[in-house]
């Protein structure tokens, strides 16, 4: 479904991929890690069209990003955003439908309300929090909200940056299991980036490690502790000696 090949990309000096290579296949889900800054978010920033590549290929289902209709390309996708990064001037439905109010998935604001409460219910919310606004709900919620957000169009392609992150250890097992849960009732192909090696283990069919700008190592979650990769091993476990320098 999604094919990186050879993807560089620099900022000033700043040479953040190096020859990427990943494949994720239709229908599974692929979870991303690494350390901070290694460049995760830029990477899926580049299957979207966001941040264009220097060099390398990127196809989505054979079509290179970039090419062909792109409000028909991002239709495709759904994105939980680092943070949730809510609208905090909008009520949570109004999050929740966004793109159901505009542009090429347009509805009528009523059909897009319902779709908001459906959605809301989903991942655990009433409808009595479809008027709240962003500030009044805890990060929980928040990222509860975020989740219906990026499931509202029904995307065939879901990406979660960072989901868990700065969620209580129940409440991000709460989020884990619910993304697992839509991704497999949803039959969408996900990828998510974490450095949060519980979401691996519950999120993951396979697993790519990026680290000095490539994928270090690649495969199914199930052999991530036996791979034998000495970056994985120390990511994994934790640990100050290895091949990853604990400054960077
Ligand atoms: N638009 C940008 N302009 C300049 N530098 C950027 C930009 N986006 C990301 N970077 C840099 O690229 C590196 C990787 O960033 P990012 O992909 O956000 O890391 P992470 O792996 O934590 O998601 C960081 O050093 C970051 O500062
Ligand atoms: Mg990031």
């Amino acid at each position: 479904m999604i094919r990186l090949a050879d993807v560089h990309k620099s900022f000033g000096s700043k040479r953040v991929l190096r020859g990427v290579d990943l494949f994720v296949e239709r229908g599974t889900s692929m979870v991303i890690i690494g350390g901070s800054g290694t460049g995760k978010s830029v990477a899926i920033k580049t299957i979207l069209g966001l941040v264009a590549p220097d060099a390398g290929t990127i196809t989505v289902d054979g079509q290179e990003t970039g090419t062909g209709d792109r409000d028909a390309f991002l239709a495709r996708f759904g994105m939980l955003f680092q943070g949730a990064a809510l609208f905090d001037s909008l009520p949570v439905w109004q999050n929740v439908a966004f793109r159901l109010l505009r542009g090429a998935l347009k509805q009528p604001k009523d059909t897009a309300r319902q779709i908001a409460i459906d959605k809301l219910r989903r991942v655990g919310l009433g409808a009595d929090v479809a008027d709240l606004y962003p500030a009044e709900l805890s990060g929980g919620m928040q990222k509860r909200v975020g989740l219906a957000r990026a499931i509202a169009a029904e995307p065939e392609i879901i990406f979660f940056d960072e989901p868990t992150t700065g969620l209580d250890p129940i409440m991000a097992g709460v989020i884990n299991d619910l993304i697992r849960e839509i991704v497999v009732e949803m039959g969408a192909t996900a990828v998510t980036i974490t450095h949060d090696m519980t979401s691996v283990r519950a999120i993951g069919d396979a697993v790519a490690m990026l680290h000095d700008g490539v994928i270090q190592w690649t495969g199914p979650v199930s052999q991530m502790d036996s791979c034998g990769d000495p970056y994985v091993d120390q990511f994994i476990n934790g640990r100050a000696e290895g091949p990853i320098a604990a400054v960077r």
